[in-house]
């Protein structure tokens, strides 16, 4: 079986007292080391899908396995990142790094030396004493990702991780990722409604339409990292997505270029 296995999987929430379907017949198998997209317009169901792998959110029908488990609320292995950054003003940037490792039994110096490194990482270490505030937001963001990858999780989740940010800081911080990605292996689990960032991300992208919120489409990306955003592949890439989108059926497609 596969790493992440959704079978069937479906939510639904009460609305004024009436049933809304936010996810239906989700069918998806993701593979160990896998960078996903969950691509689509807003209210499609994404965040519900999302949280409900995590484990924040359980699905209501169907299954969702995680390494043949069961999902049945968060779990240590995974960590989740989201749009707000998350971290406590209170505290320094190295303290804030920290934070994950303070319910794990570690000596004060190891967690120390853990923060640093994945400062490093995300190349801050010379901010560990600056409060959030001090920083930019894709710093800021920066600083999240070195705290989520600190308790080196499995999978990361991340919702919308670069929504707040400038198109510059965000494409800087997408090439971070990847980087990141490359040389710490993790599987990704990735949030967006920006078509551009899934194609220069992606391993597979998930195409989502809204109401009710369903996959409507797996679309495997045929480019190597690091992508070239001007170029005819990427641009044709680009274009199938925007046909899945705009295509009018009930079955989902599993699409290769
Ligand atoms: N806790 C909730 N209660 C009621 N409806 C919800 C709840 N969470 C999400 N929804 C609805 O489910 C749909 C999908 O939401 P969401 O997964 O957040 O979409 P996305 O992340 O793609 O923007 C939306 O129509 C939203 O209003
Ligand atoms: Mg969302």
């Amino acid at each position: 079986m596969s790493y992440i296995h959704i079978e069937n999987a479906g939510k639904t929430f009460l609305q004024n007292g009436e049933e809304f379907t936010a996810l239906a017949d989700v069918n998806l198998d993701i593979e160990k080391g896998e960078f996903i997209c969950l691509l689509g317009p807003s209210g499609c169901g994404k965040s519900t899908l999302l949280n409900g792998i995590a484990g924040f959110d359980l699905v209501n029908k169907g299954s969702i396995t995680i390494d043949g488990e069961e999902v049945k609320g968060p779990s240590t292995n995974n960590v989740t990142i989201f749009q707000n950054y998350g971290l406590l003003p209170w505290r320094t940037v190295l303290k804030n790094v920290e934070l994950g490792l303070e319910s794990q039994n570690m000596d004060k110096k190891k967690r120390k030396e853990i923060a640093r490194k994945y400062l490093q990482v995300v190349k801050l270490e010379n901010f560990e004493n600056s409060f959030p505030h001090q920083l930019s937001g894709g710093m800021q963001q920066r600083v999240a990702i070195a705290r989520a990858l600190a308790v080196n999780p499995e999978i990361l989740f991340m919702d919308e991780p670069f929504g707040a940010l400038d198109a510059i800081t965000r494409m800087k911080l997408q090439d971070d990722i990847l980087d990141i990605c490359k040389n710490e292996k993790k599987t990704i689990i990735f949030v967006t409604h920006d078509i551009e960032e899934a194609v220069y991300l992606a391993d597979r992208i998930v195409v989502m339409t809204p109401n009710p919120g369903k996959v409507k489409g797996v679309l495997t990306v045929p480019l190597h990292h690091f992508r070239d955003r001007t170029s005819g592949d990427f641009l044709l890439v680009r274009d199938k997505i925007f046909e899945l989108l705009n295509m009018k059926t009930e079955e989902t497609i599993e699409y290769q270029i």
